[in-house]
């Protein structure tokens, strides 16, 4: 199975750090951020996961509850989260999913055969209130992902979602934004009575909105 942006996450019931959880259950119309790592023991995870921890209150602020994911037990989980501990002075503090049978990672295509046919890639997906898939990033093991990015993305995602707004190259939270294409002069001189700089019919800045 394919997931694509604008499909509905799939849903599962799976064994967590946390105990069961019913994803959609869990989630109950917050933001998700589910993500995959490739296997537990491993030193870019092990970053990864210390790192995505710190930004508990970064995520709560955003209405957004985090999950992570690996082809390992449960048991594994909770042993790593000690060497967690240990080397980035905290340990995971949202559930991990133990999938050692792969259901959850094949349900989301997070094991791609042709890079490593048991682990699963760096995937993450972020999943709106109304449980559709907002957005998906993909990296080889080799490479950490970048989690403030992930809290840039979240942050334009969340803008879009209330105004007829899209964010430009590089944007970061209070910059101006672009009003989208689709909204005439008219409708924009309504939502922006400030006006826009009209750098072409098609590009129009406008301070990022508020609210
Ligand atoms: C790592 O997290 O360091 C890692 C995991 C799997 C393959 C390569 C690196």
């Amino acid at each position: 199975m394919t997931v694509q942006l604008g499909d509905v996450a799939p849903d599962f019931t799976a064994d967590t750090t946390e105990g069961t959880i019913n994803f959609h259950s869990w989630k109950d119309g917050s933001w998700a951020v589910l993500f995959s790592h490739p296997k537990d023991f491993t030193p870019v995870c092990t970053t990864e996961l210390g790192y995505t921890a710190k930004l508990r209150s970064e995520f709560a602020a955003r209405n957004v509850k985090v999950i992570g994911l690996s082809c390992d037990s449960v048991e594994d989980h909770r042993a790593w989260s000690q060497d967690i501990l240990d080397t980035q002075g905290i340990s995971p503090n949202f559930p991990m999913i133990g999938d050692p049978d792969a259901t959850v990672a094949n349900l989301y295509g997070m094991i791609h055969p042709n890079a490593n046919d048991t682990m699963t890639v760096r995937s993450v997906f972020v999943i709106g209130p109304d449980n559709l898939v907002k957005l998906m990033i993909t990296y080889p093991a080799s490479t950490g992902r970048n989690f403030d990015e992930v809290l840039r993305v979240v942050d334009s995602l969340q803008l879009t979602a209330n105004h007829k707004v899209a964010t430009p190259v590089n944007w970061q939270q209070g910059d101006d934004v672009i009003i989208v294409p689709a909204l005439s002069n008219a409708e924009a001189a309504e939502r922006f009575p400030g006006g826009w700089d009209e750098q072409k019919p098609y590009l129009r800045v406008v301070a990022q909105p508020t609210g």
